[in-house]
């Protein structure tokens, strides 16, 4: 049973991961990434199986009183399992087959059909053959945009009991023998499905209906992983469809902007395929500039040990005073601070297997004097375009910048007239020694792709299309 749950959990788990329109995300679970699922969910259930605990049994019918305690599973024969796709149901067909299962019990019996009662006590081994199990579980949407499940069907059914009994008086466990065999059948026959159906209403659904469906980043942001339908299933697979936007999480407005349709993609050779739009980082970003989060200041702190002197005005070799002079001259012994803001929503564009991110910001430069005085020297204004490019590795999304070029013109100076060079100069520096090695240890950092405990991928690709990115992947299963 709790087998079955790990599967409805996992296939789940990439429902949660999503978040009307186009979604922001998508993400398909082939049929043979189910069958993966299953499988791995196989060996669970038949150790589920092989420990669960049936506590004593007691009861009378006529002249007879009874117990079975310290009942024990002996042995576990393992049924075939097979999952399917039911689009007609909107769901997911489990059924096991051919299950068998052993009992080992010790059984005491009073009979007592005249004034003295008889007591008579020994064992059993009881065989269960021939269970077959069908469970079909719905997906839908509730209210508020997760995805929940409910059971909509269940048959089981029991092939045979034999039993064969150990010691005791032979007229009594004839008298008894019946009585166990129909306890046996009337009572685990209904309960096997009753299990298995409370499970999936209860259990798993309890599982959803907690999934959180907005997550905090950086504890101002808030990424929406609601599901913008219901879970799709076709015969090939199982696709959700998530919002993927990211608010600001004091004013969570939306952004004036929505997610463009995804490419078609037939290939289902993969367990699981995701896509990411262009929405899900472009919402970051308006959200990101629109409350002012894009604005850093450079400060000699930021520099690397090799670099510590480059934001000075007066130095030996290469610092901003000796590139650009009239600073050194106006005011040396000082260092340079710098006021990065964005000026306009930067934008990210998915093509050619590729992210470029091209940012427009305007540019700062005081100088904090020894007096500790802070001048302003300058504004410019910089257009930056950065090329990323994304990899996956150990479940996490990464990136990595592989090229950058930029523009810039002066805006505002209080240093005379300066030939834009030289600040290009300042700018280029500032670039390699602070932003972009900071801007790659958040991109090398990533983000941890949603994914069960023990589960990795194998065979992954990538592939950056017309404003998207894919994911496709087989998943290995290695527990702990
Ligand atoms: C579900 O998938 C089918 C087949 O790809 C597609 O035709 C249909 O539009 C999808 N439904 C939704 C709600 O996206
Ligand atoms: C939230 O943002 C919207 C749109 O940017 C703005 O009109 C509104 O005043 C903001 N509300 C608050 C409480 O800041
Ligand atoms: C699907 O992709 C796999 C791996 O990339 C490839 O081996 C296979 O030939 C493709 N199948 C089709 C039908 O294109
Ligand atoms: C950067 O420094 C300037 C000047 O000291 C200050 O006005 C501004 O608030 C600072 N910006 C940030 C983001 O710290
Ligand atoms: C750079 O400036 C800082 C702060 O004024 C100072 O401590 C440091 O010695 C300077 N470095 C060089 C090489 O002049
Ligand atoms: C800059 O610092 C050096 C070394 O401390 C000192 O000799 C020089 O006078 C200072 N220059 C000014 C303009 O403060
Ligand atoms: C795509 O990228 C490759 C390699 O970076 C390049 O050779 C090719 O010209 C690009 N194609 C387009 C359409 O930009
Ligand atoms: C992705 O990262 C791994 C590990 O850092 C590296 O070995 C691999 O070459 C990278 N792949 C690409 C396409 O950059
Ligand atoms: C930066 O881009 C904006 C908008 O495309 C443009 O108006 C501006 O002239 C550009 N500035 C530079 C320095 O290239
Ligand atoms: C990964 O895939 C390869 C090729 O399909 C397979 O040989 C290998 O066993 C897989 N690794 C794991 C850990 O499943």
């Amino acid at each position: 049973m709790a087998g079955a749950q790990a599967v409805l959990i996992f296939i789940l788990a990439f429902a949660q991961l999503c978040a009307s329109g186009n979604p922001g995300v998508k993400v398909r679970l082939t049929k043979t990434g189910i069958e993966f699922a299953n499988k791995m969910a196989y060996g669970e259930i038949i150790h589920q199986i092989q420990t669960l605990s049936i506590p004593d049994q007691s009861g009378s019918e006529g002249p007879i009183s009874y117990t079975l305690s310290n009942i024990k599973i002996t042995k576990v024969a393992p049924p075939t399992s097979s999952i399917s796709l039911v689009p007609t149901k909107n769901g997911v067909s489990w059924a096991l087959k051919n299950l068998g299962i052993s009992i080992h019990a010790d059984w005491k019996v009073k009979y007592k059909n005249g004034i003295i009662p008889i007591s008579t006590s020994g064992s059993v081994d009881v065989t269960v053959s021939g269970m077959d199990l069908v469970e079909t579980a719905s997906f839908s949407t509730d209210k508020s945009g997760r995805p929940s499940i409910a059971s909509s069907g269940c048959s089981d059914s029991i092939g045979g009991v034999s039993m064969e009994f150990h010691g005791g008086i032979a007229f009594i466990i004839n008298l008894f023998r019946p009585t166990i065999e129909h306890k046996i059948k009337d009572i685990l026959q209904p309960k096997v499905c009753e299990e298995v159906v409370g499970v999936v209403n209860n259990n798993a659904e309890k599982a959803l209906a907690s999934i959180a469906v907005t997550i905090e980043v950086a504890k101002v942001f808030l990424v929406d992983y609601r599901l913008v339908g219901s879970p799709n299933i076709t015969e090939e697979y199982v696709e959700v469809y998530d919002k993927g936007e990211v608010f600001w999480k004091a004013n969570a407005t939306e952004a004036p902007l929505s997610p463009k349709p995804l490419p078609a993609w037939k290939n289902n050779s993969r367990h699981v395929y995701i896509w990411g739009t262009e929405y899900t980082p472009q919402t970051f970003l308006y959200q990101a500039h629109t409350h002012g989060y894009l604005k850093y200041n450079v400060t000699e702190k930021d520099l690397p040990h090799d670099y510590e002197s480059y934001l000075n005005t007066t130095c030996k070799l290469k610092c901003i005073g000796s590139i650009v002079p009239p600073i050194g001259i106006k005011y040396p012994n000082s260092t340079v601070q710098l006021g990065l803001q964005t000026s306009a929503v930067p934008t990210v564009t998915m093509s050619n297997n590729t992210l470029t991110v091209d940012v427009s910001a305007l540019v700062t430069m005081w100088a904090r004097t020894p007096n500790n005085a802070l001048p302003f020297l300058a504004t410019l204004a910089v257009n930056a375009s950065f090329t990323v490019q994304p990899n996956v590795t150990n479940e996490r999304l990464s990136g990595k910048i592989t090229g950058h070029a930029f523009k810039l013109s002066v805006v505002k100076s209080a240093v005379g007239y300066l030939h834009p060079a030289l600040y290009n100069t300042v700018i280029d520096g500032i670039l390699d020694i602070v932003v972009i090695p900071k801007l790659n240890d958040v991109a090398a950092k990533g983000a941890q792709l949603p994914i069960v405990d023990g589960v990795h991928f194998n065979n992954t690709i990538l592939l950056v299309q017309e404003g998207s990115l894919m994911i496709g992947t087989d998943l290995a299963y290695k527990p702990k």
